[in-house]
């Protein structure tokens, strides 16, 4: 799809879906919730956030869980008839903004339809994500670059695009969903991990070019959604197996509600750390 005509369908699909109404004032990220307020529903109260990879997953959940506590949310990917389920769960201030962030020209105007259709942006969320299953041996470069395209160069074109929006935003913040894979390449993932290397690296550069922006770099463990659905059954049962005999799967699945929970803490909270683990259980 064409620049025009993503643009033009995507305005269609944001004018006849949710409409985006009452985007609160903005306050900056991490501020305190009024005493007599429900802390969950306000604390990214006026926000308003671009989540990448909100049709399914950590990203779905990351959606209803912003929009739940308070903010007004686009919602991007490719599988619209899901995204419009997600902006219709998460409520009158959500949009859904079908793009596929493989497309580089998509990516470029993805902020501008976000801004638009929120009337400014506060935040990215960047949690779109694919993984290619197989010994690096066997990788094509076809596979490569599929990957790259969506887990960095989508992540750098979308941020690129909405810096001139985040620049006036009162507590601008973007965040990547990375993987705890980084640290210990999982065999038959090397390149997804290699990807998430690359993604949090850019991050960390990030924060060094544009220091007035608050770069989040969320190293993600084991999580139950369908990320692996698209695998071929007959790599990805010998691949759990030697996962599970050496020592990779660790860490206990965790909840992509759970997931997004603490993700969305961690936004809120303005003065907590940058670098952030959701892997395993919560701590105490
Ligand atoms: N699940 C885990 O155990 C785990 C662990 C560590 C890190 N992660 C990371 O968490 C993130 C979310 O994954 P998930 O587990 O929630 O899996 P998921 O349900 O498959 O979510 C992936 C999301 O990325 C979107 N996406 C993929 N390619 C895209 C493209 N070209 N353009 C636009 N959107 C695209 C998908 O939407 P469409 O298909 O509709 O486009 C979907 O919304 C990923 O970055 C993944 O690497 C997951």
């Amino acid at each position: 799809m064409g620049t025009g005509a993503h643009a033009t369908h995507a305005r269609q699909e944001a004018d006849s879906l949710v409409r985006v109404t009452e985007v609160g004032a903005p306050v900056p990220f991490g501020a305190v919730a009024p005493p007599d307020s429900d802390p969950p529903s306000t604390a990214l109260a006026g926000r308003r956030l671009l989540v990448v990879g909100a049709s399914s997953g950590i990203g779905r959940a990351l959606a209803l869980e912003a929009a739940a506590s308070g903010a007004a949310v686009a919602l991007t990917a490719r599988r619209l008839a899901l995204l419009e389920q997600v902006a219709a769960e998460a409520g009158s201030r959500a949009v859904a903004l079908p793009c596929d962030v493989s497309d580089p020209s998509a990516c470029s105007i993805l902020a501008d339809e976000a801004a638009a259709a929120l009337d400014g942006l506060d935040a990215v969320l960047y949690v779109a994500g694919a993984a290619y299953l197989g010994p690096l041996a066997q990788a094509s470069a076809a596979s490569w670059r599929a990957m790259l395209a969506t887990n960095v160069v989508g992540a750098a074109l979308v941020t690129a695009g909405a810096l001139p929006y985040l620049r006036s935003a009162p507590a601008p913040v973007v965040a990547y969903v990375s993987s705890h894979s980084v640290r210990r390449p999982w065999p038959g993932l090397v390149p997804y991990a290699a990807s998430k290397a690359a993604l949090e690296t850019m991050a960390l550069g990030l924060r060094a070019e544009e220091p007035w922006l608050r770069v989040l770099r969320v190293s993600v463990g084991p999580t139950i959604t369908g990320f692996s659905d698209r695998w071929d059954p007959a790599v990805a049962g010998p691949a759990f197996e030697r996962w599970a005999a050496e020592g990779y799967l660790v860490h206990e699945p965790q909840e992509a509600s759970d997931t997004a929970r603490r993700i969305v803490a961690a936004l809120a909270d303005g003065t907590g750390p940058d670098d952030i683990e959701v892997i395993g259980p919560e701590a105490g």
